[in-house]
């Protein structure tokens, strides 16, 4: 088989950027729960390129959430594990990691959450402690990551603040979450996760809880400190809007896996996998606040479903015998163009 630079003998698309800071390769994260076994991610193959942002749209349930929180391995065990795969990490000593392989609560892996992959989420309220102060909050990351006392933390906290244009942030320093709107306690979140200069931001439907405006002032705000703090960032969104206002390149999931992967443009312009053709028909406009992608004709099978072939093949407008008997691998279609269909 003639090899294809970034694909592997075997089909397997391995670096779809040129070093890549992060290389997630075969990913499996399953849950072992009662009524079987759930796929939740199941071979994910991504690259999140340096200074880049990736972003990765799909369905509910497609596994977005689970590929991230696999990545900062915290994926609850039981009933959750990472069965297969790889997710290289360049570290910022200059070392590869897989973190695949590191003990979740062991000391590589707690430098490496939060010190050079931090994350945000959609609800702030889930990951800022109600009984301590934002100031207390943001100081207690910085003095874990970094050998400093408290007061150089609370300083460098102050500074975030403002980084993040939090205004008076000397007295919001000493306030408590919930006397902070929806957008100043995201605003603290991206404080808290800049805060260590992580070299990958993880941000899961950061601005989905938000309204229009400040929506855009947070993405605003991201692309900015991203330009500033040269970090990588993997954006996860229902919103094609964003997507397209704020990503390098596009990974589509379906069914907890990647199945196609470009730059934007070329998602946009010209879409590979019929699935992205009817998600790219749903769009919900930047500005309105339905996240949720209208759903594309017939229903997601069941997780634990075991299928045959192609996921995608029982509505897809293009199916063919073959799509139901074999599984298409995710494959360089055009260069840096990914699709797993059996029509390319
Ligand atoms: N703790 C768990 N136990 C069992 N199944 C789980 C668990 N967490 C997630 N799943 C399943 O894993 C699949 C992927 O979930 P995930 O949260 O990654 O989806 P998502 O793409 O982030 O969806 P959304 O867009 O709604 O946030 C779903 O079928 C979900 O039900
Ligand atoms: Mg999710």
């Amino acid at each position: 088989m003639a090899s294809i630079p970034g694909i592997q003998p075997g089909g397997a698309a391995t670096k779809f950027v040129e070093d890549p800071i992060l290389d997630i390769q075969d990913l499996c994260t399953y849950f072992f729960v009662e009524r079987g076994i759930v796929k939740a991610v199941d071979g994910v193959n991504l690259s999140l390129g340096r200074k880049s942002t990736l972003g990765i749209v799909g369905e509910s349930g497609c596994g977005k959430s689970v590929t991230s929180m696999s990545v900062m391995r915290l994926v609850k065990n039981p009933p959750g594990r990472i069965v297969g795969g790889k997710m290289l990490l360049q570290r910022r000593n200059g070392k590869q990691v897989d973190l695949a392989q590191l003990d979740p609560r062991g000391p590589q892996m707690r430098e490496i959450r939060g010190g050079e992959i931090a994350m945000i989420f959609q609800e702030p309220m889930t990951s800022l402690n109600p009984l301590h102060t934002v100031g207390d909050q943001i100081a207690e990351t910085v003095m874990l990551h970094q050998k400093v006392n408290k007061t150089a933390a609370l300083e460098r906290a102050q500074e975030m603040l403002e980084r993040v244009r939090i205004s008076a942030p000397e007295q919001r320093l000493h306030e408590y979450p919930h006397q902070l709107s929806g957008g100043m306690r995201q605003r603290v979140m991206i404080a808290m996760a800049l805060s260590c200069n992580p070299s990958i931001l993880i941000a899961d439907e950061p601005t989905t809880a938000l309204d229009v405006t400040v929506q855009a002032q947070i993405l605003d705000l991201m692309r900015e400190l991203q330009a500033e703090f040269g970090s990588s960032i993997m954006l996860i969104t229902h919103n094609l809007g964003v997507v397209s206002q704020m990503a390098d390149q596009i990974a589509v999931m379906y069914m907890g896996k990647v199945v196609e992967y470009a730059d934007k443009r070329a998602i946009f312009k010209h879409p590979l996998h019929p699935y992205t053709v009817g998600l790219l028909k749903s769009v919900p406009v930047l500005g309105r606040k339905a996240n949720k992608l209208m759903p594309i004709e017939g229903m997601v099978p069941s997780p634990t479903e075991e299928i045959r072939g192609c996921a995608f093949a029982s509505r897809c407008p293009h199916v063919m015998p073959q799509c139901r008997e074999q599984e298409p691998e995710l494959r360089e279609v055009e260069p840096g163009h990914l699709a797993a269909c059996w029509l390319h």
